[in-house]
């Protein structure tokens, strides 16, 4: 069977085998622990559940236009101008099925094949993979040596003239870092200066802990004109719980925006009207489930931390916002794949392998489940990885029995 060169180039990647390795071993009856997870576990907002159960009842679940819904546009202006403190028009805002619909369709727009993309590694494992499916190539920029924080030197460095655009996120997903203000800056400088695109991810810019401020693009903005460069993407999935729901949007110019419209229109129509008629509910909301996420998120950081430090010869690095870490385990293991299938198979922990976000040696260790979850598969990993563990771990039913070989301990 023949398919696409696109379709071949495309990763399937190794996080989806453990997925699917986990759910086979759940299947089986084992003790399952996720700490895989890129979703909160609290529920959506009341309102919005109310809202999406009213229209389905109406029976009256019909086709959005193309680029969303009026009311949620309107509602999406004022949730920016409340937190960008800038007031847009509905011509700037497309709204798509999820954040990551929003930027697929604006490098569909804005790339051609050939084209290359910059973004800080470690990046969300879809940043390259958008770029293969427009032709374009994904360029990461290192950040390891500067504790994930990305230099601007760096990007000028990897410019060239196929460079087209920049892709930041900050809360970052996977490391939880919170880039300092003085680099979105700079990026934002650099992007103007260079005549280039900076798509600003900013799907965890609630989700932010201790005394770490979101930064706002728009105060170093020069030009917010019909000729902007700047697409900021956000969405309800992480904030407000309501990932299945599929609703995020875009900001950006005029133009841009009628071409995002014009590929999303073929591409799967407006986003569904459920999912928009609950986003817009969650958005006019009291959004207290915010706040209430983010301490959640911000006790259940403080937990994995200190667990952690109980585990010899990893490192680790403080995650400031998200409700990710990505943990340093190459000292006991470089190989990424190797150890998260080795914690898999040896204590039924879920974990993503560094390789995923372009850094090996690393593991993406999630907080977003329960204290307990989190406890017990910490406990379990540092069973394993500890060469002075004993060789059994007792479990209600079962006991674990793990191979010191096996990892070279
Ligand atoms: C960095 C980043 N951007 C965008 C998204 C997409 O979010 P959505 O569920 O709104 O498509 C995710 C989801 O995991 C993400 O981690």
């Amino acid at each position: 069977m023949t398919i696409s060169r696109m379709a071949e180039f495309l990763k399937e990647s190794p996080t989806l085998c453990l997925n699917q390795k986990a759910a086979e071993f759940k299947r089986l009856g084992k003790p399952i622990i996720h700490l895989g997870g890129g979703e909160p576990k609290s529920k959506a907002p009341e309102s919005a559940i109310i809202a999406t159960k009213n229209l389905l009842n109406s029976g009256e679940v019909r086709y959005s236009p193309a680029s969303g819904i009026p009311d949620l546009k309107k509602a999406v202006i004022k949730y920016t101008e409340k937190n960008y403190f800038h007031k847009f028009s509905s011509e700037n805002i497309i709204i798509s099925s999820g954040a990551k619909q929003a930027i697929m369709v604006a490098l569909q727009a804005i790339l051609n094949p050939g084209d290359e993309i910059l973004y800080p590694s470690p990046y969300w494992v879809s940043y390259p993979e958008m770029a293969i499916i427009c032709g374009a190539k994904g360029i990461p920029i290192n950040t390891e040596q500067n504790g994930f924080i990305p230099k601007i030197e760096d990007f000028e460095k990897s410019f060239n003239a196929n460079t087209k655009a920049v892709i930041i996120n900050s809360p970052n997903n996977p490391s939880g870092k919170v880039y300092p203000k003085e680099f979105i800056r700079q990026i934002i400088e650099f992007c103007e200066q260079k005549n280039i695109y900076l798509i600003m991810d900013d799907i965890y810019n609630e989700l932010i802990f201790d005394e770490k401020k979101k930064v706002n693009p728009l105060e170093f903005v020069s030009d917010l004109s019909a000729d902007s460069k700047l697409i900021i993407t956000n969405g309800v999935s992480k904030a407000f719980a309501m990932t299945g729901f599929r609703i995020g949007w875009a900001i950006a110019n005029p133009v841009l925006i009628t071409a995002m419209t014009n590929i999303q229109a073929h591409q799967t129509s407006g986003p569904s009207i459920l999912g928009q008629v609950g986003a817009l509910a969650a958005l006019e909301g009291e959004q207290r489930e915010i706040e209430d996420l983010r301490l959640n998120l911000q006790h259940n950081r403080n937990i994995l931390l200190d667990l952690l430090k109980s585990i010899p010869n990893i490192e680790i690095i403080r995650p400031e916002g998200t409700f990710y870490s990505f943990v340093n385990f190459s000292k006991i293991e470089n190989d990424s794949v190797k150890l998260a299938k080795l914690i898999m198979d040896k204590t039924f922990v879920l974990t993503v392998p560094g390789i995923d976000f372009g850094s090996e040696g690393y593991l993406r260790i999630s907080y977003c489940g329960s204290i307990e979850e989190i406890t017990e598969g910490i406990n379990r990993i540092k069973w394993l990885l500890d060469p002075n563990s004993p060789n059994e771990y007792y479990l209600q039913d079962r006991v674990l029995v793990k191979d010191n070989q096996l990892i070279g301990i």
